[in-house]
């Protein structure tokens, strides 16, 4: 079952997956090893199966493809796209990252990849990796979320380890400055541009006001407000955001990174940037660094060039130190190291 859109875009997409895309993934171990079709004899409806899964949800649930592609962010920046960040428990009793700050009560969809592990493994059993899962369900929330379908490589293996010490190292938050966020990317081989371009990623989903509340009220002893916010966009975000928070209640305040199109992968993320309108502090800095704002520019005038551009660096962040051939296992349960 091959859905119209994909079967539209598939020629096209086919070419950026096989000509362009290993050449490029230099720096990024075992990246190569990956092949579009690699279940095409093992378990050839694992795509179909996950494409079911993913969209079945996400009738009920239209917020549910953000929450995949941090998923697939947040596995792919620590230790590689290895399904760690799905796991319970370890061998070490160690807090898995799952625990960790960053990830916490804000990672969702965990129950759609146990969903979607469960028919796979009934159809193929211990054939799909827990890892080429959340690749298969990122792309989908992409698709779902208006891009072109596209061709996913596969045939990563997955971890048993999984530690929240290393999470937060390795994943960058809003007050890390912009050249070590540039440096994080550059030590998984992604470059600065795809770096810009995939923070459009935050052109869907939302944030805890915690996240940005420092920007409203304390930004320096001196200024209060962030300058660089569009002051009638600082005052909607803190009618959104009060200054204190009753404890143990940041998930109830959120707000959409995009208010004009929240639920659609767009370029308006950029647009919003040039009007000082970037919810996070290092994506508002993103458009005022000397080093990314031509990016930013760039971005914000054509939205099919920045679609094709963050499919491409969705495809090389799914490369990042992944396990393949003899290394790493297929976990049968997602969420167990056995
Ligand atoms: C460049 C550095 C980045 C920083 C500092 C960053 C930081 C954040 C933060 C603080 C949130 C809000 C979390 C919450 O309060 O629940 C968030 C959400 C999100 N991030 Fe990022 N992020 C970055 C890059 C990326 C990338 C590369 C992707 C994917 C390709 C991504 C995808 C998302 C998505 C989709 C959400 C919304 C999640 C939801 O609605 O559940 N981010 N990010």
């Amino acid at each position: 079952m091959v859905r119209p859109l994909i079967a539209a875009t598939i020629l096209t997409f086919t070419l950026f997956a096989i000509v362009i895309l290993p050449s490029e993934a230099q720096g990024q171990g075992r990246g190569n090893d990956l092949q579009v079709g690699f279940y095409a004899s093992g378990c050839p409806k694992v795509e179909d199966i996950v494409a079911e899964v993913v969209a079945r949800v996400h009738e009920q649930d239209p917020k549910l493809p953000p929450a995949l592609l941090r998923l697939f962010f947040h596995d792919c920046f620590v230790k590689g796209c290895d399904a760690s960040i799905l796991l319970d428990a370890t061998s070490s009793g160690e807090p898995i990252e799952k625990a960790s700050t960053a990830n916490g009560e804000t990672l969702r969809g965990l129950e759609v990849v146990d969903e979607i592990k469960a028919q796979v493994e009934q159809e193929c059993p211990k054939t799909v990796s827990c890892a080429d899962i959340l690749a298969f369900a990122a792309r989908e929330a992409v698709y779902l979320a208006g891009l072109p379908g596209h061709n996913v490589p596969a045939g990563r293996r997955d971890s048993r380890t999984s530690r929240a010490s290393d999470v937060d190292v390795n994943l960058p938050t809003p007050g890390t400055p912009l050249e070590d966020i540039i440096n994080m990317f550059a030590r998984r081989g992604l470059t600065k541009e795809d770096m810009v371009v995939l923070s459009g990623a935050h052109s869907i989903g939302k944030a805890q006001c915690t996240q940005f509340t420092d920007r409203l009220y304390k930004f320096t002893p001196a200024v209060p407000r962030d300058p660089s916010l569009n002051p009638t966009y600082a005052d909607e975000l803190a009618g959104k955001c009060p200054a204190e928070q009753p404890p143990g209640q940041a998930l109830r305040f959120t707000v959409e990174f995009d208010p004009t199109t929240p639920l659609i992968l767009d370029n308006q993320h950029y647009l919003n940037l040039q009007k000082g309108r970037g919810l996070l502090q290092s994506d508002q800095l993103m458009a005022t660094d000397p080093g990314t704002r031509p990016i930013v520019d760039q971005m914000a005038a054509s939205n099919e060039a920045w679609g094709r551009r963050f499919i491409k660096a969705m495809i090389k962040m799914g490369r990042i130190n992944v396990l393949t051939k003899d290394e790493g296992v297929i976990r049968t349960n997602c969420r167990a190291y056995l």
